[in-house]
């Protein structure tokens, strides 16, 4: 039986299934990628249909090689379109843009540089008509609020793996972005970092009310972040299998979390949902 019932409903939907198109930030329609491949064609996604709310926070989960990664990578305009389209308010996209920024599980940064020079590298494109001193300021305010406030001036090189991924996450807020996209972002951190990070990443993006959208592997971490989680099917021709409302209220800790009843049922959906 599902759990589906009155209050994970989505709210406010239209009866065509369709957001009211002033809270749509981004909107994936009938979207399709085909990878060529030795053997022939590989439909990676087909028929996929996704909107998401200005300001909501979606996480996505499904198995592993179903095709999230590259579906983000798509929004991100980092992967050509193979049929339908994407919008960003609105607007078809035609590749990458500052209106969408991304923190991959990886962030890659430039070794040699320091955290605050690696943040001043996208500020700095984004914002060619600020001074230098307004560009610093914005670097170091993004880095502060991800607690690298000692550590501008350290080498990327010489920091741990939470500490880079906390210039990852400075360097994407600080293009002020409407989108931000998250893949795995969390993935290879120890469980302490990747909760520290977590609660970071939810104090900005409830400030900046930004739209996120975030692929992740662990149902604990889809269900205390997002408003909704989406659940993609198994590929080949992967689609949105289901998507699941949280209802908690924010802000949330992971205690009141664990403590609410609805957590277990949210749960079990998820689980159910990769298990069949
Ligand atoms: N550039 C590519 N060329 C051919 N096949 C690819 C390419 N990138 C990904 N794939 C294949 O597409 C499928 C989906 O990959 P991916 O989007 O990385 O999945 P996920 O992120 O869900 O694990 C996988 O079967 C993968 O092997
Ligand atoms: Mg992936």
């Amino acid at each position: 039986m599902s759990i589906i019932t009155e209050n994970t409903i989505t709210k406010n939907v239209l009866e065509n299934g369709k957001f009211p198109s002033n809270d749509v930030m981004l909107d994936l329609n009938d979207l399709k990628k085909v990878y060529p491949t030795p053997k022939g064609d590989y439909v990676v996604l087909e028929h996929l249909n996704l909107q998401i709310r200005k300001e909501e926070f979606v996480t996505i989960i499904g198995h592993s090689g179903c095709g999230k990664t590259t579906m983000l990578s798509m929004i991100a305009g980092l992967n050509p379109i193979s049929g339908g389209n994407i919008s960003v308010l609105g607007k078809h996209i035609k590749g990458p843009g500052p209106d969408r920024g991304v923190i991959f599980q990886s962030p890659s940064l430039m070794p040699w540089m320091t955290s605050l020079q690696n943040v001043l590298l996208g500020v700095n494109q984004v914002f060619p008509h600020a001074t230098k001193a307004q560009r610093n300021d914005i670097a170091k305010y993004y880095l502060q609020k991800v607690g690298l406030e000692d550590a501008f001036h350290k080498k990327a090189s010489e920091l741990s793996q939470g500490m880079q991924q906390r210039v990852g996450i400075a360097r994407a807020f600080a293009i002020k972005p409407k989108v931000l996209l998250l893949d795995e972002p969390f993935g290879m951190l120890d469980s302490l970092t990747r909760g520290e990070l977590q609660d970071i990443l939810i104090e900005i993006w409830n400030k900046e009310k930004i739209t996120a959208v975030m692929i992740t592997h662990d149902v604990d971490e889809a269900i205390f972040l997002a408003d909704r989680v989406v659940m993609m099917t198994s590929g080949p021709r992967a689609k949105i299998g289901d998507v699941l409302d949280i209802d908690f209220k924010r802000p949330r800790t992971r205690k009141s979390v664990l403590e609410h009843d609805d957590y277990y049922k949210y749960r079990k959906h998820l689980i159910d949902f990769l298990e069949h």
